[in-house]
């Protein structure tokens, strides 16, 4: 049976549930077979760089999950926050960012609680595509920076010409939808769309980096790797594409073909 619509209510459940079956960033970074945590911990090291690049010394995680950003983050920094939708993993997040100066607050990313410009940097990882208010997101983000705005997303290669963020059809959305996490993509992101994020908001920001990852031929290469359970061989295959997103990463055609991109944004007068 299809869906008609889905609430925030549903939407909240779900990321509630997500967090009590158990550690989602462990999760993402620690298990899995070995291409897959290639792959994400690549994501999470492209954005980690770039926040060293930065001189920041206030920084918000906005779809926090259990901090792991904010572990990194708040190494030599005045403060850190992190807000995410799910109790569950803020709770976590408390627990293992005990020794630093950081704060984790309860709140939806489209609403955030703070004032005009108050982070140096603003950071919001793998979270967009999930949100029902996706432009009200989009502007606060740029609103409670003061200097840099970092996003990641997933990025559809097949809307390589498109400069359009389309959202799902809610019709074709199962019914299992909470059961599939999968499933719980409301927005296909354009990679054209994401780096013209900043012209949602009347601040002078402007696109300063725009890093691209796991361009489609590799994901195509790792449907069609026969030996994925085997690690020694993958491990060189690995060492391979790595070199090869390396030098098209941040080449202004191939990155429009990655299927997760990378944007810094950058307050123009900096
Ligand atoms: C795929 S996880 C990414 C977690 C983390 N940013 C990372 O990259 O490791 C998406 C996160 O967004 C959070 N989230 C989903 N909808 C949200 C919303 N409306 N407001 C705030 N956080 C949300 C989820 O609870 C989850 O922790």
């Amino acid at each position: 049976m299809m869906r008609k619509n889905i609430s925030t209510k549903e939407i909240k459940s779900f990321y509630e549930l997500q967090g009590e079956s158990g550690d989602h960033q462990k999760g993402m970074y620690e298990s899995g077979n070995i291409f897959y945590r290639w792959f994400q911990n690549r994501r999470r090291t492209v954005v980690e760089s770039l926040i060293k690049q930065c001189n920041a010394s206030t920084l918000l995680d906005v779809g926090c999950a259990e901090g792991l950003f904010i572990r990194f983050l708040s190494k030599d920094r005045e403060y850190s926050f992190g807000v995410d939708i799910s109790k569950p993993k803020l709770m976590r997040a408390k627990a293992y960012n005990n020794n630093y100066d950081s704060s984790f607050i309860l709140t939806d990313a489209s609403c955030l609680p703070f004032r005009d410009n108050s982070f140096d940097m603003v950071i919001c990882i793998d979270v967009l595509r999930y949100l029902i208010n996706l432009d009200k997101a989009i502007s606060e983000l740029f609103r409670v920076s003061k200097k840099y705005v970092i996003i990641q997303s997933a990025t559809d290669p097949r809307k390589i010409f498109s400069s359009k963020i389309i959202q799902r059809d809610y019709s074709k959305v199962k019914k299992d939808f909470m059961l599939n996490p999968f499933d719980g993509e409301l927005w296909f992101i354009s990679s054209r769309a994401l780096i013209r994020f900043n012209r949602h908001i009347d601040k002078d920001f402007k696109c300063s980096k725009i890093i691209g990852h796991f361009q489609i031929f590799i994901a195509l290469a790792y449907r069609a790797i026969p030996f994925k359970h085997n690690e020694k061989i993958l491990s060189k295959f690995i060492w391979i594409i790595e070199k090869i997103d390396n030098s098209l990463s941040t080449n202004r055609f191939f990155y429009h073909l990655g299927i997760f991109t990378t944007v810094l944004f950058k307050r123009e007068n900096l």
